[in-house]
């Protein structure tokens, strides 16, 4: 394990299928109002909604409704979020959805009290916070982000063709989440892959950084293996339990800070995702699996014996015989055919994006340096064309 670091997660979990049993004591730590933050509707007609609402009323809370939160939240919402919370002197922000929704009340929870416009100080200058922050609790509904137990928080300016991310601190980090693999069930087949393909990007994006012996990797590997075998189960039956409440595990351990202690980490294919997600508003987990594939064999001669380790250790791939990119192409070639058996998007064209907008996503896309090869703008324009 390379590097210094801190390791503290102070979320605290309940999982399974009585896991909202729990709610109503933990209600009793904040005060009387509570901000309940849903998206367009999802939760009145599978009835999540309605067991939250009594549990609130049980427990004599104000509730101050703020709906609507759309996928790929904007800073107009954000504004409007903000707007409520503080008239509204919230006590609580109760996150009933997924990842936009959990993202959206983390960033009205530090924006509210914010001097000034919180665009321009979180996702823009990405300073730190420096007013009252208003705890979030979170009751999770489609699994892949990971923001049930993170500080991440994606934020989407449409006008400036911007779609970025804040990964704020602990006391950014949701009190505690409620995780009931059931509330997943009634999710559409291609939110409920999209996030499978959400959750395998975190992991890679953690393992292909860095050339140590790190217990990070091999933690990544047992559970990307997790997720390849529950996946094949849940798509050809998306209410077996067992292999929906192992990927609700799996989504949270890949991207709640734990994998990444002692890597650089990447992240490179969630800027250019981000990119195209800026551009088209498609699904966050369909622009990465768009473009995971250019990308990895892009990058692959410059990480070379990560990319075979991958192929054997995740992918069984037989090396024997073999030269070592051999074996890694043979690797990229079972995820492919992984993602074409879950039926994931696989070019950007299907999500909106044309010739045309290439350089204009090129210019929206952050380039980092943590990965096997930090890319120029020619490489990012080069990706893009191979996944159109
Ligand atoms: O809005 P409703 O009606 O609830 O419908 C939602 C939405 O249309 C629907 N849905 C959610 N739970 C459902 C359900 N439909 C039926 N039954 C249920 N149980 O699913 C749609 C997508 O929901 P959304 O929350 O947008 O999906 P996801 O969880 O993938 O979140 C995506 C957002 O998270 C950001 C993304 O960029 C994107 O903005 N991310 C956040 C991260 C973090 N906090 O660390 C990291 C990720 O890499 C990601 O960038
Ligand atoms: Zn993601």
């Amino acid at each position: 394990m390379l590097g210094n670091f801190t390791y503290c997660n102070p979320t605290k979990l309940y999982f399974g299928q009585n896991a909202l049993d729990n709610l109503g004591e933990e209600l009793k730590r904040y005060g009387q109002t509570v901000m309940l933050v849903y998206g367009g509707g999802s939760i009145k007609r599978n009835g999540i909604y309605d067991r939250v609402v009594s549990i609130l009323r049980n427990c004599g809370k104000r509730i101050v409704e703020d709906p609507g939160v759309m996928p790929n939240p904007t800073v107009e919402k954000l504004y409007e979020g903000c707007r409520i919370a503080k008239e509204n002197r919230v006590d609580l922000i109760l996150a009933v959805g997924g990842g936009s929704v959990c993202d959206y009340s983390k960033a009205v929870s530090v924006s509210a009290y914010c001097e000034g416009d919180p665009w321009e100080k979180y996702f823009v200058r990405f300073e730190d916070v420096d007013n009252a922050i208003i705890p979030v609790g979170c009751v999770l509904t489609m699994v892949g982000t990971g923001s049930e137990m993170n500080g991440g928080s994606v934020i989407t300016n449409h006008s400036q063709k911007l779609k970025i991310g804040h990964v704020f601190g602990e006391n950014v980090f949701p009190k505690f989440s409620v995780l009931n693999p059931e509330f997943t069930f009634t999710l559409p087949k291609y939110q409920m892959v999209a996030g499978f393909f959400d959750i395998m990007s975190h992991i890679l994006e953690q393992y292909f950084s860095g050339t140590d012996d790190n217990t990070s990797d091999y933690i990544m590997e047992g559970l990307l293996r997790s997720l390849i075998h529950s996946a094949e189960i849940a798509v050809q039956n998306p209410t077996d339990y067992e292999a929906r409440s192992n990927i609700m595990w799996i989504a949270t351990w890949a991207l709640n800070t734990l994998v990444a202690k002692g890597k650089a980490t990447d992240w490179e294919v969630h800027m250019i995702g981000q990119a195209v997600g800026a551009h088209t508003d498609a699904t966050h987990g369909m622009t990465l699996s768009a473009v995971s594939l250019a990308y990895y064999r892009h990058i692959l001669p410059y990480g070379l014996p990560k990319f075979r380790r991958y192929a054997v250790n995740v992918w069984n791939v037989s090396p024997e015989g073999k030269t070592d990119e051999a074996v890694a192409r043979e690797g990229l070639e079972a995820m492919e055919r992984w993602m074409r058996m879950l039926g994931l998007v696989m070019n950007i064209r299907e999500l909106g994006a044309t010739e045309e907008m290439l350089e204009g996503i090129a210019d929206s896309t952050l380039i980092n340096q943590g990965g096997y090869k930090a890319l120029t703008r020619q490489d990012v324009l080069e990706i893009l064309r191979e996944s159109l």
